[in-house]
């Protein structure tokens, strides 16, 4: 199994960190009148006859704490909108947003501030990093908001630095490292404070493919490690697949669907859902609990975990020659998965 996937024998959130609910952001003339709207008036239509950009319509869902929570869809479907109505970067026009419960639209500046600052970390696509700070400083920077003394930032700064494999380069300026290697201090200075929620905002999209696929195993990494709420942006379904323990499609402002990548696949709720998932190969998502019996077997030959995906097992099952149990994390059988389903899964495209 691959590190990356590892990470997906996973985590099921029994707690809501993150509650989400009928939240709308309306730009343009007139868009603060909104909330007196009719059900009727909140149609595309009718917001696009009055010039208003619906551009997060009516979102409602929960994120568990622990989670990644991706939210996936075409350029200006509305994704980096609704991330920032959740940090409160824009204010939603309409709806409820709630963190461990608490309501944080009726948040004053300095509570906002505080919450932004102690339980939050941002990563966005542009680094953002400041020009004349060298990477140590970089990373430092929030905690000396948080009015943290240098010693104690600093040494802070370099386990971080160590912990996204910058070691050796502490002194150098941002136009001294490459794109990757940014974006590395970009990751490192948002869990400079040990944030609860992180928030990321297509971190990787302006990265060459494989550095991307580097950064995304280091999200992994990170994840299992030490786990956190996390909502993560982007338009690559790819991206999406690998790291989400959900994905929430958008299409013009709405949620389409919401799923398990293994859901979205199997069950898309649209045909824009299906079109976006066309080329997944199944066997990257599906999981052997989806395709086990609950029987008992006598005599297995092997085993494979209930949670893997039937990629991450397909060398096992393709060199099995006897019956396959599936187990769950602690090692206990729950049945059976028949090779040739198993063979099928992963022929088909
Ligand atoms: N500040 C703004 N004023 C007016 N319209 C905006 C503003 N920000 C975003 N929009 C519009 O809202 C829609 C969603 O944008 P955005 O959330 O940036 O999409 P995405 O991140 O999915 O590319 C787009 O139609 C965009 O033009
Ligand atoms: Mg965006």
């Amino acid at each position: 199994m691959s590190e990356a996937n590892a990470f997906h024998s996973r985590h099921r959130a029994a707690e809501t960190a993150i509650s989400v609910s009928s939240v709308w952001k309306v730009f343009g003339e007139g868009a603060a009148r909104f909330r007196s709207r009719p059900p009727a008036e909140r149609t595309a239509e009718a917001l696009s006859r009055d010039h208003l950009t619906g551009a997060v319509q009516d979102a409602s869902f929960d994120i568990g704490r622990g989670e990644v929570f991706v939210i996936m869809g075409l350029s200006g479907s509305g994704k980096s909108t609704l991330l920032r109505c959740l940090t409160r970067l824009i204010e939603p026009t309409e709806g409820h947003i709630t963190f461990g419960g608490q309501d944080i639209l009726k948040l004053g500046e300095k509570a906002l501030a505080d919450l932004r600052r102690r339980r939050m970390g941002m990563v966005f696509q542009h680094f953002a990093l400041l020009p004349n700070r060298t990477v140590l400083g970089n990373i430092a920077f929030p905690l000396e908001m948080q009015g943290i003394d240098r010693a104690r930032a600093e040494a802070r700064a370099r386990e971080l630095v160590a912990l996204v494999g910058l070691s050796g380069r502490e002194t150098r300026l941002p136009t001294q490292l490459s794109g990757g290697q940014q974006q590395r201090v970009g990751i490192a200075r948002s869990l400079a404070t040990n944030p609860e929620f992180w928030f990321l905002d297509e971190p990787f999209s302006a990265l060459d493919p494989l550095i991307r696929t580097d950064l995304q195993d280091e999200v992994l990494r990170l994840q299992r490690e030490q786990s956190r709420t996390a909502v993560f942006v982007t338009h690559d379904l790819d991206e999406a697949i690998r790291l989400a323990d959900r994905i929430a499609i958008m299409e013009n402002g709405r949620i389409i669907q919401i799923g398990t990548p293994e859901e979205l696949v199997t069950r898309p709720a649209t045909d824009y859902v299906r079109r976006f998932v066309a080329k997944v190969p199944p066997a990257r998502v599906i999981r052997v609990a989806s395709l086990m019996r609950r029987e008992s077997i006598a005599s297995a030959a092997m085993s494979v975990p209930a949670e893997a995906t039937v990629s991450e097992v397909a060398a096992q099952i393709v060199a099995s020659a006897g019956p396959i149990a599936v187990t769950d994390k602690a090692g206990r059988t729950l049945g059976s998965l028949d090779r040739q389903t198993a063979l099928e899964t992963l022929a088909a495209l």
